[in-house]
């Protein structure tokens, strides 16, 4: 009877698991923080299957302050070839992924020895601290120019396609290096105390990564152009500009805390502090960022609202038949004036402070 690829497979979301890990007590790696990816399809296909192993434990190892990483493979059983199918071959397939550092021997040792661990800081600097449950985090921003935040983005990339859906990668290779558009944003939590003296008291939360672009300006009513530069060409750090966020990222011992809202904010109190920056916009959100958007800036824009009072005008309805009802313009239902300066200083994208303007007037309905 010939055997089922089942016999040949393992499920790849449940065999590859990632562990934060810091130097701990008897000089052995303590594992801060475990949990498994939620999608694998970009790396192994669609089926999130891996072929060819029995007991197979991909274990993804990152130092929890500056996650240099480290790929460790074991299984129980290898099918070199089953048919006319080979067994996937593991450091090739995470090669494409994961930097070539991951692939070397000595992690352990490399972590445990590393003296100068207890004195590291992030990449950047620090822009925002906070507390939550009674612990320290920390939210730190710089320069993908930066060294050391190149190397930290190169280690972690892989986190962008275990967790968000479509999510894409930078591709290192091809920024242009010339221009300092892209900013990184980290959260660590920072410990008060750490297992050994040597451990660095800095955990990886999450990041998210911003670039921007030139922002289209209207030109006054009598002006004539002569020519128009294109509406989303990359452009030094004085021109006006759009802000996008790429990537967002809380790892899943944090989700739902309160981290992912205080990352927002940090990036927005950047922008808002940048007179350059006319305006925040995300590239694809998925749904659960959108809820963390529109979350944050209803709470940031409810207050102006309710100090225009904001409401719909519907007396223009009241001398018209039914017929005529759709032809009210919106600047006779709504204060455009007043909402347009709101939004410009918020500096939020059109489309998101329509929504926000919606669920204001839909919250005031009794
Ligand atoms: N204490 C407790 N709970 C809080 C607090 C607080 N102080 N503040 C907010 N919350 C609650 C919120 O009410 C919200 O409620 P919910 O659980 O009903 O949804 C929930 O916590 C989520 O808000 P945050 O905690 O601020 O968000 P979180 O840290 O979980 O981050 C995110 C959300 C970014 C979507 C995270 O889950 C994640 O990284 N997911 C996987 C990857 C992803 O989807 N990233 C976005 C892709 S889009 C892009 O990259 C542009």
């Amino acid at each position: 009877m010939a055997a089922s690829s089942e016999e040949f497979s393992v499920n790849a979301n449940e065999a590859i698991r990632i562990s934060l890990v810091q130097p701990g007590p008897n000089n052995r790696l303590i594992t801060k923080h475990e949990f498994h990816p939620k999608f694998t399809y970009p790396i192994v296909g669609e089926a999130e299957q891996i072929f060819g192993y029995k007991g197979l434990e991909v274990e993804l190892l990152f130092a929890a302050h500056d996650l240099r990483p480290h790929l460790q493979c074991s299984y129980v059983k290898k099918f070199d070839t089953v048919g006319t199918t080979s067994a996937l071959d593991l450091n090739k397939t995470f090669g494409n992924f994961l930097p070539p550092t991951a692939f070397q021997q000595g992690f352990e040792s490399e972590v445990l020895d590393d003296s100068k661990a207890a004195e590291w800081t992030p990449p950047g600097v620090c822009v925002k601290k906070y507390t939550r449950g009674g612990e320290n985090f920390e939210v730190w921003a710089g320069s993908l120019l930066d060294m050391p935040m190149r190397t930290l983005v190169d280690n972690i990339q892989i986190f962008i396609v275990f967790f968000i859906e479509g999510g894409q990668f930078i591709n290192l290779e091809e920024v242009d290096w010339t221009l300092d558009r892209w900013r990184v944003y980290l959260t660590y939590q920072k410990a008060s105390k750490t297992p050994t003296p040597n451990a660095s008291p800095y955990l990886f939360v999450g990041y998210a990564t911003t670039y921007r672009f030139y922002k289209f300006q209207k030109p006054p009513k009598d002006h004539i152009p002569i020519s128009f530069p294109p509406t989303e060409t990359i452009t030094p750090n004085t021109l006006p500009s759009r802000v996008r966020i790429s990537q967002f990222l809380i790892t899943p011992p944090y989700q739902s805390s309160g981290h992912g809202s205080a990352l927002y904010q940090a990036i927005y109190d950047q922008v808002m502090a940048d007179p350059t920056v006319l305006e925040l916009t995300v590239e694809d959100p998925s749904e659960e960022f959108d809820k963390l958007r529109d979350m944050n800036d209803f709470d940031n824009l409810e207050p102006q609202f309710k100090a225009i009072n904001l409401k719909i005008d519907t007396s223009p309805f009241a001398s018209m038949d039914r017929g005529r009802l759709k032809r009210v313009p919106t600047a006779r239902l709504l204060p455009l004036d007043q909402l347009q300066a709101i939004r410009s200083k918020n500096k939020i994208a059109g489309r998101q402070f329509a929504r926000m303007v919606e669920m204001y007037l839909l919250a005031q309905i009794p």
